[in-house]
């Protein structure tokens, strides 16, 4: 049997990472690194560089596979992402398989390095039960990790939810799509290419903005949204051409 690890490595900043996720990403045999293209390079790369800096062995077996697109012209959005994920556990498959060929090894311990945590909007865990469907030869372990949110909540020194209160997650077009959820004091939005804070109809609207968290060109900015929230879409947008790609997350709390 192989052991595949799904390892949470925090948003960015290496430091983030677990004593458990160094160890194992130090033990595994292999590690997956998906290649998101020349746009999300620097992703790739932090993954590189983590990989590097906590490797006490010479060399760790580190193969690349090409992130498949999704297929946009199917407009069933459920129907989209299963498809996407039969793909990419495909390449798992194939990248797995060309290793185990090429070292002449049976079983294998292989490590995939997981942005923030593998539970918050991520499909790693998914693709790994289409993977073993197929190959039905893997054991799964999960390594938390810090999430975005924890990252922003650190950086604005807040917390998420207000004293014996829920918060509510979601994504920006579900806040476009539903609006403020009902009895909800806090949301906190990923996902989000939009802005969607601006669209929400609410006096008294704090917002917590981060982007790229954990990074040397992290960007912090709050302020109630009526007079940031054009600041921070100008940002986003002078940040995004600047590096070809942005990460951003934030937090609203209403303040009836
Ligand atoms: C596919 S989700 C993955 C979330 C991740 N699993 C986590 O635990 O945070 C990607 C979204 O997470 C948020 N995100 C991830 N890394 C970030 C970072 N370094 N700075 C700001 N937001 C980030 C953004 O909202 C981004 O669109």
């Amino acid at each position: 049997m192989n052991n595949i690890y799904l390892i949470g490595i925090g948003t960015g900043n290496p430091d983030h990472l677990t004593l458990e996720a160094k160890n194992l990403i130090e033990t595994s045999d292999l590690i997956l690194l998906p290649n998101k293209g020349s746009e999300k390079s620097d992703l790739l790369d932090l993954r590189r560089f983590i990989c590097k800096q906590i490797s006490k062995k010479s060399s760790l077996s580190i193969r690349e596979f090409s992130m498949p697109v999704r297929d946009e012209t199917n407009k069933n959005y459920l129907s989209r992402v299963d498809q996407w994920h039969k793909e990419i556990a495909t390449c798992w498959s194939n990248a797995i398989t060309e290793f185990r060929r090429q070292e002449k090894v049976l079983n294998l311990n292989i490590a995939l390095l997981i942005w923030g945590d593998p539970s918050l909007y991520d499909s790693s865990i998914k693709i790994f039960h289409k993977y073993n469907e197929q190959e039905k030869n893997s054991c799964l372990k999960v390594v938390p990790g810090i999430t975005s949110l924890q990252a922003l909540a650190a950086a604005h020194k807040i917390t998420l939810n207000s004293v014996g209160k829920p918060f509510h997650v979601t994504t920006g077009r579900m806040l476009r799509q539903f609006g403020w959820p009902d009895e909800t004091e806090t949301v906190a939005v990923l996902l989000d290419e939009k802005c969607s804070f601006n669209l929400v109809k609410k006096n008294n609207l704090r917002i917590w903005w981060g982007a790229y968290l954990g990074m040397d060109k992290e960007i912090l900015l709050c302020g109630n949204v009526s007079e940031v929230g054009k600041k921070i879409a100008n940002t986003r947008l002078t940040a995004k051409q600047k590096y070809g790609w942005i990460m951003d997350t934030y937090i609203l709390k209403f303040q009836p």
